[in-house]
């Protein structure tokens, strides 16, 4: 602007409005921001800033049986994307895919032909690349599954290997086996040793070609990996780094803790499989892997590395820990039965949380696509107190699908089931097929749920009518409706942060706070019993007379709660029917 023209532009007063609508606007537009973002007034109070998987509930899909997009009856990654806006809603940050890649689908999708191709019966990598494209759209994150114990009998890694091809040769875990001189055949072999197969039977299966036996932890059509070859190990990095190119946001490490067995097949195992299970190199390994993640992450990036990690003592969580991943804690899955009530869940949290290192994240998981629903293993009218403990225990949780809808485990006559792990134990396979918690997502009470225009791979369970996210999303007392408010509750820097300090607990009832300096507390208190209970929570750690409701659950069969939201609860006498929860604001 010329000097003449600024000179009129000022003398008309317009000057000094310009400077009084830049003064303010430095005063009100700070203010607006504190009120609203939540990461301003978390910066404010001068929080630290939490990863994005500190604060995400993870939510697993099983592809198979989430939703068909193209009527075979199997569920696909299209059929993922089309429910994205569902999750986002939900509130879930994370979303874990079990395996998607090219397989004979013998564990149906576990044992790995091609770790870097898509089965075209869940689509292609195009329509991978496009759910991972309208996931980020929704800050969405996405985890995959890395299966690097094993692969399928059919990958050209195993093929190579049994012909001795080149650097395959010793890519899996070869022995010549024992001569049998008492068999009426000399030339029989027997195996190496005792260990066992997960699915029954002896973990070693004689190979006609190459004459020699090879180790499998799971099934024959499932050969160990020999992950103490380095090119085996370049190989599977190769895996982690072409997923991280297409943008993944990390991976659920598939049997870690059967990555590596004793060198010395002479010995047995009777039974204890200390063997062929937790050995220490697998911490290592784990670190090289989590290094090259983190070669990938940038601010607001990390990539996470979570450890499939069952039957692991404290000491070896830490190990796990030290290495920088989160070994998922499967304390809810192996200890929680019906006899399990309130004490021995409180039991389970604390010695879960018990020494964890400041800097070591917690994390819990109730359900999977291995495990009974909790539906069924505990008693159904619980789902709604164990989706509250679990949503504001400290930590990471994981939901499976269909838990947020308190979905039911199916039956599955023998002839019907499709489990390996099942099939393999004709006599009692209810006692080991996972068919049950497999069963396809009930959206709606169309056909097959709204799973699949066409045959399901497994039949949809019979409550579907009744039981459907759709029939649950105009109640806002379902399950999916409290679980929906439990993610967004569980946002507040009181539940993000670590702590947890026990209130009240009996027989039945579990209460605990949460909180953080400068924070409302919160006062959760579920009745995991099987009658109306009462607690009193007004002493330590609450120390007040009353609170605010923010949140109930509600009768799963009446919809009626005994607390509705904003009531003022007396906090010395707080009654709850059984399977009841409150979270209250003090
Ligand atoms: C653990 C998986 O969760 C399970 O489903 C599978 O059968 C085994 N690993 C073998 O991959
Ligand atoms: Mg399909």
């Amino acid at each position: 602007m010329p000097n003449s023209r600024k000179e009129k532009f000022c003398e008309q007063g317009k000057c000094l409005l310009l400077v009084l609508v830049v003064v303010v606007a430095a005063i009100v537009v700070p203010c607006v921001l504190t009120l609203t973002d939540k990461d301003f007034r978390m910066k404010e109070k001068s929080l630290p800033e939490l990863e994005w998987w500190k604060t995400s509930i993870i939510y697993q899909v099983y592809p198979r049986s989430f939703q068909d997009s193209d009527g075979d009856g199997t569920g696909d990654l299209k059929g993922v994307t089309k429910h994205l806006d569902y999750l986002k809603d939900l509130g879930v940050g994370a979303i874990w895919l079990s395996p998607f890649y090219k397989s004979p689908m013998r564990d149906f999708g576990y044992d790995v032909q091609n770790h870097t191709q898509v089965d075209p019966l869940f689509g292609t990598m195009e329509d991978f690349d496009e759910l991972m494209q309208e996931a980020k759209k929704r800050n969405l994150r996405i985890l995959v599954d890395f299966v690097p114990n094993h692969t399928s009998n059919e990958s050209v890694w195993f093929n190579s290997s049994r012909h001795s091809v080149g650097k395959y040769k010793d890519f899996y875990i070869w022995t010549d086996g024992i001569n049998c001189s008492n068999c009426i055949d000399t030339n029989f072999k027997k195996p190496p040793n005792d260990w066992s197969s997960a699915f029954r039977g002896s973990a070693w299966t004689y190979d006609d070609h190459r004459k020699q036996f090879y180790y499998h932890a799971y099934l024959d059509s499932q050969p160990d990996l020999n992950v103490r070859n380095p090119d085996v190990v370049e190989e599977l990095s190769n895996i982690l780094r072409f997923w991280l190119g297409k943008g993944v946001d990390g991976f659920r490490g598939d049997a870690i803790r059967k990555l590596f067995e004793s060198q010395d097949l002479q010995e047995n195992e009777n039974g204890i499989q200390n063997l062929t299970r937790n050995l220490p190199e697998i911490y290592p390994i784990m670190q090289k892997w989590k290094s090259l993640l983190d070669e990938y992450a940038g601010d607001g990036k990390e990539k996470i590395l979570i450890a499939e990690s069952y039957g692991i003592s404290n000491e070896m969580r830490d190990s796990y820990y030290k290495v920088d991943t989160i070994p998922f804690n499967f304390a809810f899955v192996q200890k929680l039965n019906r006899t399990c009530g309130a004490r021995c869940i409180q039991n389970i949290v604390v010695s879960s949380l018990d020494g964890l290192k400041t800097n070591w994240w917690p994390n819990f998981v109730l359900g999977s696509h291995d495990v009974s629903r909790i539906a069924d293993r505990m008693e159904t009218y619980l789902v709604d107190v164990f989706n509250m403990l679990l949503l504001t225990l400290p930590g990471t949780p994981t939901t499976y699908y269909g838990e947020e809808i308190g979905m039911r485990d199916t039956f599955y006559q023998f002839n019907e089931s499709r489990d390996p792990a099942g099939l393999n134990y004709k006599g009692d396979y209810l006692q080991h097929t996972r068919d049950p918690e497999r069963s396809p997502m009930q959206w709606n009470s169309s056909l097959n749920a709204g799973f699949s225009s066409g045959t399901p791979w497994l039949h949809v369970n019979p409550n579907y009518p009744l039981l459907n996210v759709e029939k649950q999303k105009s109640t806002n007392t379902s399950t999916l409706s409290i679980y929906k408010r439990l993610a967004e509750l569980r946002q507040h820097p009181s539940f993000t942060n670590k702590k947890i300090i026990f209130s009240f607990v009996n027989d039945n009832i579990i209460s605990y706070v949460r909180a953080e300096v400068d924070q409302p507390k919160f006062l959760v208190v579920m009745n995991f019993g099987s009658r109306t209970s009462t607690a009193n929570c007004s002493g330590p750690p609450v120390v007040a007379m009353n609170g605010e409701v923010v949140l109930a659950t509600a009768d799963s069969l009446t919809g009626s709660s005994s607390y509705k939201l904003g009531d003022t609860v007396e906090l010395e006498n707080i009654g709850l029917r059984a399977g009841e929860g409150i979270i209250v604001k003090i």
